[in-house]
């Protein structure tokens, strides 16, 4: 049997690795492989490569023997043709594309959803949003009985205090809301809470209007601070009913 050429051999290593993370991520963690972090493995393994294969001079002169042949065989004049004229017209190709602009209109102009701050303080605490997790949701699948009790005791937090602004079908069309500027979000819409995480719920329930950041001027939100009026776990459980009523899934980091 031939032996797999030097090249080949580093060519099918980083493909077998490449492909080993993106299943392992995919089908065993059951996450998106972050590109940035993709990219970052993939420029170890691939610096790890080269280093192996060019350990010796004679490793070395394997790994670039096909290339060196490509470019100096008199015999390979064919093919060397197709890969000059190939080669960079798949770049060019990929950059014409790659810098393509989009016609879309821009989703929003205020930034209606600020970039929430990495840890806030509130119930005289401090939490880190990126690793705030809603503790109740395990429920979801561990006890589904427990988990539309919860969803229940939701639903009376939010009718006793959030419908006046937000409506009773959770559309923003509650009573008060025709005087508000900016006017209550409706969480019907897949603008709103579909795109956002359930940490991101909480902060934005329990420092309410007061609780944004300047970018989020010019208009001064009457979201109350429910801080102030609910207890934590009542927030987590009315995080659960928007989502449950509204039939939307909080995004997660994975997917972002
Ligand atoms: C006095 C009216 C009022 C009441 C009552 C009220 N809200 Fe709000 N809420 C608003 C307004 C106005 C906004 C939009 C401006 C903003 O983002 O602060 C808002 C925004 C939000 C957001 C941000 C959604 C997003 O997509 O960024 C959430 C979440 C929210 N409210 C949840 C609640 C919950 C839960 C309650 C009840 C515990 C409640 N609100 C009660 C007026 C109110």
């Amino acid at each position: 049997m031939r032996k797999i050429p030097r090249l080949l051999q580093a060519v099918l290593v980083i493909g077998f690795v490449y492909a080993a993370f993106v299943v392992v991520f995919d089908v065993f963690l059951e996450q998106v492989i972050p590109a940035s972090l993709l990219t970052m493995y993939m420029f170890f393994v691939i610096a790890g490569v080269f280093m192996v294969f060019t350990f010796t001079e004679e490793s070395t002169r394997e790994l670039v023997a096909p290339i060196k042949a490509l470019v100096e065989d008199p015999s390979r004049k064919a093919i060397r043709n197709i890969v000059f004229a190939v080669l960079p017209l798949a770049v060019a190709a990929y950059t014409y594309f790659s810098t393509l602009p989009s016609y879309q209109a821009p989703v929003e102009l205020r930034s209606i959803h600020p970039a929430p701050p990495s840890t806030v303080r509130a119930f005289e605490k401090r939490y880190d949003l990126l690793t705030l997790e809603n503790p109740f949701r395990k429920y979801e699948k561990e006890d589904p009985e427990k988990f539309k009790q919860l969803v229940v005791e939701g639903g009376n937090v939010y009718t006793s205090n959030c419908q006046f602004c937000h409506g009773d079908k959770l559309d923003g069309k509650g009573p008060y809301a025709q005087g508000l500027n900016p006017v209550p979000l409706n969480f019907q819409d897949v603008g709103t809470i579909a795109q956002l995480q359930e940490s991101f719920l909480f902060w934005r329930i329990a420092t309410g209007g007061p609780g944004l950041p300047k970018e989020a001027t010019p208009w001064s939100s009457s979201m109350p601070v429910w801080q102030k009026f609910l207890t934590e776990d009542e927030i987590w459980k009315v995080i659960l009913y928007l989502y449950d009523y509204t039939g939307h899934q909080p995004r997660s980091w994975q997917h972002d």
